[in-house]
């Protein structure tokens, strides 16, 4: 098998850590080493050229190669409400955001919706997202499929909703059970996808529907399980009127089996000292989705509280609420969140939390997140230059932290060259997404 030899800027996180600041590996003039889909070596470029002499060589020096960027919340139906003026969620979703769902009902939409928003993923140097879906199995499956031809690492579910939405958008308790049992069975460790269980948040399944998935679950526990929880206090109280049994809203959760490793909560905003607790004993994750928190106006995550109480934190656009499907840009975001919150957010913990630390909360740190021998080679390719005024601001800097801020601050797709998926350039600047 022919290998590949990459020279750039070579940064990423091998282990799990809770000190990205120290635990960052950086080679400067460094080489990545890819064969067939995998990586085989990453290091300086002098010693590994040397060493794989027979490989064929792209010179990228001076840019930056990083690992394929995790998004850990994002919506693949909404990529058109992107952008919708002045509401708070509740009424975002019935005025904007149903209305688009429904016309996933139709073939043909739904697939050229799935690789309009792969492709703005791969355009971003996004590399696997968790995706919530919308009602319909077919518009599933054609999400899926899509991701497959190119190899991706897509983690997926058709969205579970029975009540308090439109009737074209319900299914029933039972219907949603089979259809996710069925997708279960045809996509999880499919190739690279896996499955992700998805009620669309509590207040839109009735608790039979939240049985039947609760029943799915613990059949399958090495699924995903996603959802949202306490973004927006008008959803709390009405959480809370609906389920009257439960103590508060995780407590929904808890209640049909979805508090566990790999269940990630979107947002997280409001929640209670007993709640965090619970977050971090049963190993769940908060996808913290900072544009979107501020584009509907539902508060600022306090990440401060979710790292006291050791809650796994991984980043997310959130996208369509989310306002870019960029996780740099994402990450600048979250750090005026926590701005806002008087505590400092530093880009290399950004990084972790849309690779590495995003990788080890989804236990997926075995084939993603990281440059490590053995991975697939999902990797971006960054011209951080790509400016006169991102040249001008990073003269004579080689600091990778200095670099991710600006391009957080700064930049946007424009900085990214290529994206590369197991061992394939799947973005190019030039060429556009190559499907
Ligand atoms: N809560 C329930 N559904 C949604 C959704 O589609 N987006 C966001 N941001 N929150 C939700
Ligand atoms: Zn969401």
């Amino acid at each position: 098998m022919q290998k590949q030899l990459f020279r750039a800027s070579v940064a990423h996180f091998p282990e799990a850590t809770n000190s990205p600041q120290t635990d960052i590996v950086v080679f400067h003039d460094g080489a990545l080493v890819v064969e067939g889909e995998k990586i085989i070596a990453i290091g300086d470029y002098h010693q590994l050229i040397t060493e794989h002499s027979e490989a064929s060589v792209q010179d990228h020096k001076g840019k930056w190669l990083l690992p394929g960027l995790v998004d850990s919340h994002l919506h693949y139906p909404q990529t058109e409400v992107m952008g919708r003026f002045g509401e708070q969620l509740l009424n975002w979703l019935e005025n904007y955001t149903f209305p688009a769902e429904e016309k996933f009902s139709h073939p043909p939409y739904a697939q050229s919706m799935a690789k309009l928003f792969l492709g703005e993923c791969l355009k971003n140097g996004t590399t696997t997202g968790l995706v919530f879906s919308t009602v319909h199995k077919d518009a599933t499956d054609t999400l899926f499929r899509t991701a497959s031809a190119i190899n991706m690492a897509l983690v997926a579910g058709k969205v579970c909703m029975d009540r308090n939405c439109p009737p074209a958008l319900q299914d029933t308790a039972e219907s949603a059970r089979q259809d996710s049992v069925e997708l279960i069975s045809r996509w999880h460790n499919n190739g690279r996808n896996r499955y992700a269980l998805t009620p669309r948040f509590a207040p839109t399944s009735t608790e039979a529907q939240m049985a039947a998935l609760a029943e799915v679950a613990s059949d399958h526990p090495d699924v995903f399980i996603q959802t949202h929880l306490s973004e927006n206090l008008d959803e709390i109280d009405w959480v809370l009127s609906l389920y009257p049994d439960c103590k508060g809203y995780l407590d929904v959760y808890e209640k049909y089996n979805m508090v566990r490793p790999r269940a990630v909560f979107g947002h997280c905003i409001h929640m209670r000292d007993d709640e965090w607790s619970r977050m971090a004993e049963t190993g769940a994750t908060v996808a913290f989705c900072p544009s979107s928190n501020l584009f509907l106006g539902s508060g600022l995550f306090d990440l401060d509280a979710a790292r006291h109480h050791g809650v796994k934190v991984a980043l997310a656009t959130d996208v369509g609420a989310g306002t870019s499907f960029n996780m740099l840009k994402t990450y600048g975001e979250a750090y005026k969140v926590c701005q806002l919150k008087h505590s400092p957010f530093p880009p290399l913990d950004g990084l972790y939390m849309m690779t590495q630390g995003a990788a080890v909360a989804h236990q997926l740190e075995e084939d993603i997140g990281n440059l490590n021998p053995g991975s697939y080679a999902d990797f971006v390719l960054l011209e951080p230059r790509f400016s006169d005024l991102t040249a001008l601001r990073l003269q004579n800097t080689e600091s990778l932290q200095d670099v991710l801020f600006a391009m957080s601050i700064l930049g946007d797709e424009r900085a990214v060259e290529q994206t590369w998926i197991a061992g394939r350039c799947r973005y190019h600047k030039d060429k556009g997404v190559l499907f």
